[in-house]
């Protein structure tokens, strides 16, 4: 292809169009110019989402009750304010949501709601089963007719490019280098403000319930660019993964066990009860590790969850996208058992940031899934994600409409150099490394470690890292290179957080440190000192 690499400029780049970058791009105010990056129009986990919302709607319900089962699943580790600021502001994001087109659905004039693990009360708002596409679909059309936001489908953010010199004043993101994959260049977008909203990094693991682009890429890019990290020890695996050779990454929601789903041995054995009180609803990691457990100790790979108890009308009205994809597969879930198994759903951790988003680096933010607010701690509720994605998407445009100016003279910027590298011949090392990466990460790193096996997990990275970096130091950069290179960092980023915590504590759980630290603390990673 015959092209020159571009240079753009904007007020605000937001990379990735999920839940979080939309709601910062529909909130900035219309004079600032907005460009949106998308490794692909399909787009990252918010359209998958099922379950829903978490937001205080019932009048026997409070946002103290909220507050609270968040700071008991998060297991010590939530920050209390920062919950308090999000369940209260949870509300006003539902209202946000419905002035932007999404429907919720109802029953007879009021919202239903359901019930999800570790949730006190009916509290979840949702679109029948898929509330993810319901949200992605409403926010998409807004921000597709705003005059000031241009979208940039197939660019993916390789690397930020910032100013980090000896005087703070001077500190500051500039914009990113961004592969075109329609030109094959890699373009710069200068910007004064930078939001990383990129989602997870549960692609790390072999089995997930995430599409493909869940490469942490805004978590490697940060750390790179000199930012923290905290908390990615807990990578939450979800209990209930469809298992069956032809279906990949489909998830079974919570929901169907908030309204009365019985998860079962092959023999027809129900075992939540020995596990814990609240039994199929206890929180996530509670339910998984039980799973896992009971897999291994009778050799089964997988168990069922049994909702054919349920009127048939009400399983196909209250979960259709679900009955429907089953159905495509011979399992008519009004009649049979679904077979399931625990995959890795939701990065608790991240890019460290304050209350706004902004992270270590001025100018640069970090919002939904890609970020640490300290609202999760060591799990996540279920449905507290979505909800995190709208409040912090709005706090973050509210603070770069408070600092941000427009037309504003960008610093200068080294440009991207291509000279030293060639179109690589042997793309078989890119596949091998990522699935190797999966493998490991999933036997060693899964939902029960030691130290054994985190220390083998952090000899295989760090020989694959160097291995991998080599490789992007020679060829052209492609997707899969990108993805692969921050898969790696993020890998190595997950063992040494994991390495670092010596006890159990929601998500993370060792054979070698069985019992709970008396005095919690998040696990932070700092550039040039943890790695
Ligand atoms: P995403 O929606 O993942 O979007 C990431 C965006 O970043 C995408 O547009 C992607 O293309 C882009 N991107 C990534 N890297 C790059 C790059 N290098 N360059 C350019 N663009 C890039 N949470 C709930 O609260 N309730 C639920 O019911 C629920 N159900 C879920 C069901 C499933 C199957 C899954 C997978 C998750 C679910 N979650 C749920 C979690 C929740 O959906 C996610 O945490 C949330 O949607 C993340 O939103 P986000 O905006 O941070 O990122
Ligand atoms: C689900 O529907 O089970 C997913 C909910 C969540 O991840 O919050």
């Amino acid at each position: 292809m015959n092209s020159e690499p571009q240079l753009h400029q904007v007020d605000v780049l937001v990379i990735g169009a999920g839940a979080a970058g939309l709601t910062a791009a529909l909130s900035v105010p219309e004079h600032l110019s907005v460009a949106i990056l998308t490794k692909d129009p399909s787009g990252g986990s918010t359209r998958w989402a099922q379950g829903g919302v978490a937001a205080v709607i019932d009048d026997e319900d409070s946002v103290e009750s909220h507050v609270q089962d968040t700071l008991i699943v998060g297991a010590g580790l939530c920050h209390r304010d920062i919950v308090e600021h999000v369940v209260s502001n949870a509300r006003g994001a539902i209202d946000w949501l419905i002035k932007k087109g999404v429907t919720f659905t109802k029953s007879d004039e009021s919202f239903h709601l359901t019930r999800e693990g570790g949730h006190s009360y009916r509290r979840i708002l949702h679109a029948a089963d898929a509330t993810g596409w319901a949200i992605q679909h409403a926010l998409d059309r807004q921000a597709i007719s705003a005059s000031n936001i241009s979208f940039y489908h197939n660019f993916i953010a390789v690397d930020l490019c910032y100013n980090r010199g000896l005087d703070p004043k001077t500190q500051r993101v500039s914009g990113c280098y961004v592969l075109n994959n329609q030109t094959g260049e890699v373009d710069t977008f200068l910007a004064h403000a930078v939001i990383l909203a990129t989602g997870g990094a549960s692609k790390v693991y072999k089995y997930t319930s995430n599409p493909d682009g869940a490469s942490g890429d805004g978590i490697a890019m940060a750390w790179r660019a000199g930012c923290r990290v905290a908390n990615l020890e807990f990578n939450q695996f979800h209990p209930t993964c469809l298992f069956h050779p032809d279906a990949k990454s489909f998830l079974i929601s919570e929901a169907v066990r908030g309204e009365g789903g019985i998860l079962r041995l092959p023999d027809g054995t129900r075992f939540m009860p020995r596990f814990d009180s609240r039994a199929e609803l206890a929180p996530r990691d509670i339910v998984a590790r039980a799973i896992d457990h009971e897999i291994k100790r009778i050799g089964a790979d997988h168990v069922f969850l049994d909702i054919t108890h349920r009127d048939a009308q009400f399983i196909k009205d209250h979960f259709p996208t679900i009955y429907q994809r089953l159905i495509e597969l011979d399992i008519d879930m009004t009649t049979d058992w679904i077979p399931v198994i625990p995959a890795a759903h939701y990065t608790c951790g991240g890019v460290l940031v304050d209350s706004h988003g902004e992270t270590d680096l001025p100018g640069l933010y970090a919002i939904g899934e890609v970020s640490s607010t300290g609202l999760h701690g060591a799990n996540r509720m279920a449905s507290n994600s979505l909800l995190e994605c709208i409040v912090y998407g709005r706090a973050t445009a509210e603070h770069i409409s408070q600092t941000s100016q427009t037309g504003l003279e960008h610093t200068t910027f080294i440009p991207w150099d291509a000279s030293q590298v060639v179109n690589s011949d042997e793309d078989v090392v890119i596949a091998q490394n990522w699935a190797e990466i999966r493998r490991f990460m999933w036997n060693y790193v899964g939902i029960v470690r030691t130290d054994k096996r985190l220390q083998r997990a952090l000899n295989r990275s760090q020989l694959l890292a160097r291995e991998i970096q080599d490789f992007y130091a020679n060829y052209r950069v492609t997707t899969h290179l990108i993805e692969l290179r921050n898969l790696v960092v993020v890998a190595e980023l997950i063992i040494r957080c994991a390495l670092k915590r010596k006890e159990s504590r929601g998500l993370h759980f060792t054979l070698d440190h069985s019992d709970l630290s008396t005095d919690p603390k998040d696990t932070i990673l700092m550039p040039n000192r943890d790695l």
